[in-house]
Formats: C-alpha cells, structure tokens, sequence
C-alpha cells in the first residue's frame, strides 16, 4: 500500500509536519529536556514514559515500546489507514497528496472496482424497466433525484443477467461476491429481484451493495459478503453523499442503523446521516467520523436491542472522546427508526428530538451503569456505590487522557463520594509491554548497528564522514542496510530519523530501524554520553577492520588444502595469516 504515493512526497510531507503537534492533538505533551513526554496513550502508566522528540520528528514509549513517526502515530492510535494518515497530514500543511497515488491501484484490483460499477450502472438501468421496483421507491417517498444521487438500482429477477449483460471477467464478479459459484461448479447472481443500494467507499467508488426485498420475504435485505474491497466495519454508508454536501467540522453527523434511514433522511433534506452496515458500531467507524466532525449522534431504536447497539456504539467512541468533540445518543420510540420519524412527523421533528432529547454520551454511560449496579443490591448503603465505581473506572480509562476525561474521573467521584483511581487500559491491539532494548541483551550491539543508532540519532553525521571511509565489504550482515541508509541521508541533507524509518514501511528492516530509533531517545543510554558522530565514525573503522578480518579468512580457506597439497611458500603464507589473526 505504501508504495503507491511517491517517497519523494513522504518525505517532503514528514519535512513539513510537526510530530509534536500532530500527536499534542490527541495527547497533551509537556516539554521535559530535549523531548516531549506524557503518560503513554497506549499502555496503562502513571509516570510518563511516552517521548517525542521534535528533531527526530519520532515517537517512542519506553514503557511498552511503541514507536514511529507522525504517519506511524495516526496509524496506531486513530486507527487510519496509510494513505488515510498521509492525507491528513499534507491536510494539516496544505500539501495535496499526488492524485494518481491515492487513485493508483493494483490491475486486480482495479478488475474489482470495475466490475462493481459496472453491476452498479447495470441495476440503475434495469431499474428504469421495472415499475414494481419503481412503484416500491415511489411508495416509501424516495425521489428519483435522490435515487440517482444514491445510484439505487433494480436487480433483475434472473439467475444470469450479470454475466449475460457485462463484459466483465467472472473471476472478478466472483471476487466481489455479486456471483456466487454453486456446488454444482456453475455461477450464478446474488442478487436477484432487489431494489439494489450500491455502497461506495469514502471516494465514491462502489465496492459493495445492500439489496431490499419488496415484499415480505426473508432475507430482507442481502449483502455484499465480506471482500477485498469491502470490509463492514470499516465503511459507512452514506458517507461519499455525505462529504459532497458537507461544509464544516462543525456540522454534525447523524448515525443511524439503515440504508433506507439514510436514504429517508436525504429525501427529507438531511443529508448529513450515514449508516452502519448491520454491524456493531466499531472504533474504526467513529474514528473516521470524528475525522469528519466534532459532533456524532447516534440514533438508535429505543427497543433492547437498539439499547444494545447503542452502548456497543459507546464503547466504540471511547477512545475517540476528548474536549471539543460531542457524542450524544438518540432513542427513538419503540417500533421507529429515522425513516418512520420523518415520513410520519416531518424533518423539523426529527431534528427537535436530537437538540431535545439526545443525551451526552457520558450520561448515557452512567445512566446505563447506575441501573445496572443497583440491580441486585438493596440501593441502601455504600454497595451499589462502590459496584458503580468498578463498572464505570473500566470505561473512563480506555477515554484518551486529558480534560474530558478527568471531567468524567470527577462526575464518578461526585457520585461515589471517595476518590477513584483510574489506571489506563491497554488500547485495544496495542503491542504488550516490552522491555528496553538494553535489558533484552546483555551483548555489546554491533558495530552495523552502533553505526546506524548513531545516524538515526542525528542524521546529519554522515555529512561528515568521507565517503572513503566505508571501506569495509558488504559480506558483513548490516552493512547493505547501513550504505542504503547513508546514500539516503547523502540525498536528503534535512531528512529526520522518522524519515528515514518511513523509508522502510514495508520492508523487513522496519522492525530494527524502529527498535534502533527508540534506544536514541533514552538519555540514559550510551549513546548519551558520546556523540552520534564519534558512534558512527568508531562503528565504521571497526567495520572496516572486521572488513580485512574477514578478506583474511577467506584467503585462509584458499590456502587449507591438506598441508601435503601444499609448497613450502604457501605453508608459510599460511603460517603468516594465522599469526596476523591472532593479533587483537
Ligand atoms: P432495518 O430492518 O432497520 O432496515 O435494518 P431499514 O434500513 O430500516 O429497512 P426498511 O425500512 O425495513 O426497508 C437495519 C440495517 O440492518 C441490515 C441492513 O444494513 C439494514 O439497513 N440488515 C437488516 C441486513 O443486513 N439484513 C436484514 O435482513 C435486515
Ligand atoms: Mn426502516
């Protein structure tokens, strides 16, 4: 995936950003000597082990060994994809990613896209021949205008028109799940007889499809099965329509559960409301929503499920609030859904129940705790109290430290009535606590790898150093790594140590360089005490002598034939060699 934008803009990109900002966004950083620390965002600590340094443009926990650069930072802790998190750095900077970069797919899957729009344009034509179809849309008060801007299509009720209709290959209708291979070896439609909702991704491109029913038979609605280009929790519908039309941040983003409530809401003049995919809320969701507003509102069904959707939902937003962003929760009346609410009262309404009747999502968080913690408890004395304090601690913790937050750790103990500690949970699929370089191994690092620690610690070392200097031979395990590494800097002067790791994205040296980065950040480490330009320079003349070392041996296995084979001279050679190798 990272291949795709050029490195040349990554690098321009990282030049630009500041790490401290970009992470100071999401964790408050104090400056503390040369870098920045808080108490690491994703591991559970009270003294601050989590660094970043604004001139190696790096981040590293020395609690539990996380570490990267700004793009790594966004990756891990928002959940962003690669190119999502590049995006919104050269966003944060005012540089426009390469169009071709971001567009840039592999043939295959290109083969995919393809093949969906062209199923896609398929169903909106057949949905101009079928007046059931259009009878049914017409019935539930959708516009043609508003089917269009939704691409709303008709799949005939025939086992083969897809393939009878496109030229695309069947591999690739078979990929995307629109075909599906029976037992008997022979393909046929998915979908069939449905009023068809393509789902695009957040660039408009369709990569998969809901399909309705127009009667009452089961399934009412089908999907397309999980593929490479479509994965339910990540997507949202509704959400290219809604980035066309959308202006601000400040304007709200409504969530709610169906294809045809965002559709209903659109025909009604709200065009600000996605959906999930008949899948729980995840983090990913809300995180890509918050990218998009400060304000969610989650609607849901005010039925039991609906109540469970919502508090999963909740769990989802927590790692995702802080001051400054909203989330507040919508119950509707038993037996509505946002489609129902405005066919039936009107748009206005809709509305006048999230200003009135949404609650915040904190107290919709202690209100659903509260119930349950006096469940099974007498209600008199201090037992429900101290329940609700170990419901709720769990959830504050997993909130990203800092004032809404705290304001929260401070609602518990007004309602407790004792202080409550709240320890940080892990962040869900973050890297278990790890120990520091230094105590994993007692050996003395090296010297590929002192010389590499020394230029990831500063760079501009190797500006200094004669290219002559490295004249030891590439057998050494490292050195191919190191020579890439100087060439780089010797290209880029003003590259970061971040910038020199992003390099290596997907390559096998990641994990080193990353682990090398982090040891620079410690003060306490050797490379303290001397500088990175006397490190690297040490590191390459032992290089250079292990070089000649190993020339040596290699002459010497030349020279062990059986000593018969060999002349008087070349025992001698020999013998020579041999005393050469035992000198320190
Ligand atoms: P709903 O039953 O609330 O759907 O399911 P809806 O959009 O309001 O549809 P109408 O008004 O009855 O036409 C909510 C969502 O759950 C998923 C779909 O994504 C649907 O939009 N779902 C529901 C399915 O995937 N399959 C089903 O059989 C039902
Ligand atoms: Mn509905």
């Amino acid at each position: 995936m990272a291949g795709r934008i050029p490195q040349s803009f990554i690098d321009d990109l990282l030049a630009r950003v500041d790490i401290v900002d970009i992470i100071d966004r999401y964790v408050p950083l104090k400056k503390a000597g040369a870098n920045h620390k808080a108490c690491c965002p994703f591991h559970g600590e009270k003294t601050p082990s989590f660094n970043v340094s604004q001139t190696k443009q790096f981040y590293h926990c020395f609690g539990c060994g996380v570490s990267g650069s700004a793009i790594s930072f966004l990756m891990e802790f928002d959940n962003m994809h690669f190119i999502d998190a590049v995006e919104y750095l050269a966003d944060s900077v005012g540089l426009q990613v390469p169009k071709d970069a971001i567009t840039k797919i592999t043939p295959s899957q290109q083969g995919l896209f393809d093949a969906l729009k062209n199923c896609a344009a398929f169903y909106q034509q057949e949905l101009k021949k079928n007046t059931p179809a259009i009878e049914y849309l017409k019935n539930r008060k959708i516009s043609g205008e508003t089917a269009l801007e939704y691409q709303i299509g008709y799949s005939p009720a025939n086992w083969h028109a897809l393939n009878g209709a496109l030229q695309d290959p069947e591999a690739m209708l078979l990929t995307t799940g629109m075909l599906i291979r029976s037992d008997s070896g022979k393909t046929h439609d998915r979908f069939r007889d449905r009023v068809m909702f393509p789902i695009r991704d957040r660039r408009g491109r369709t990569i998969g499809f809901g399909g309705r029913v127009m009667d009452n038979t089961e399934p009412k609605y089908l999907n397309s099965p999980e593929t490479p280009l479509f994965q339910k929790g990540r997507e949202l519908y509704g959400l290219y329509e809604l980035r066309k039309h959308k202006k601000s941040t400040s304007e709200r983003i409504i969530v709610v559960e169906g294809y045809m409530d965002v559709i209903a809401l659109a025909e009604a003049g709200i065009k600000n409301a996605v959906a999930t995919l008949g899948t729980a809320t995840s983090s990913e969701q809300v995180a890509t929503l918050f990218r998009e507003t400060d304000e969610i509102v989650f609607c849901f069904d005010g039925d039991s499920a609906g109540r469970k959707a919502a508090w999963r939902a909740l769990n989802s937003a927590l790692s995702s609030l802080k001051s400054g962003r909203d989330a507040r929760f919508l119950f509707l009346p038993d037996g509505e859904d946002p489609d129902s609410v405005v066919n039936k009262q009107g748009s206005e309404h809709f509305l006048h129940l999230i200003t009135n009747t949404a609650i915040e999502a904190s107290a919709f968080m202690f209100q659903t705790l509260e119930r349950q913690a006096h469940k099974g408890s007498d209600n008199t004395g201090t037992g429900h109290k101290a329940r609700l304090a170990e419901l709720v601690k769990p959830l504050i913790s997993q909130i990203p430290s800092g004032i809404y937050r705290d304001l929260l750790s401070t609602q518990l103990e007004e309602k407790v009535g004792v202080p409550v500690n709240i320890s940080t949970t892990p962040k869900a699929g973050s890297p278990a606590p790890r120990l520091k370089p230094s105590q994993t191994s007692a050996m003395k690092p090296s010297p590929v790898r002192r010389a590499l620690s020394g230029i990831l610690a500063e760079p501009a070392v190797v500006l200094e150093i004669d290219p002559e200097a490295y004249d030891f031979s590439i057998k050494i395990p490292g050195t191919g790594l190191l020579m890439q590494v100087v060439a780089l800097v010797e290209t880029n002067p003003q590259i970061t140590t971040s910038g020199i790791i992003e390099h290596f994205r997907d390559k096998p040296e990641w994990n080193s360089l990353n682990k090398l980065a982090m040891a620079t950040l410690d003060d306490s480490s050797e490379t303290g005490i001397d500088s990175p330009l006397s490190i690297v320079k040490h590191a390459i003349q032992k290089l250079n002598d292990e070089s000649r070392m190993i020339d040596l041996k290699g002459e010497t296995n030349e020279l062990s034939k059986p000593p018969s084979a060999m002349s008087d001279q070349e025992k001698d050679a020999l013998r020579k060699k041999l005393e050469e190798l035992k000198k320190p």
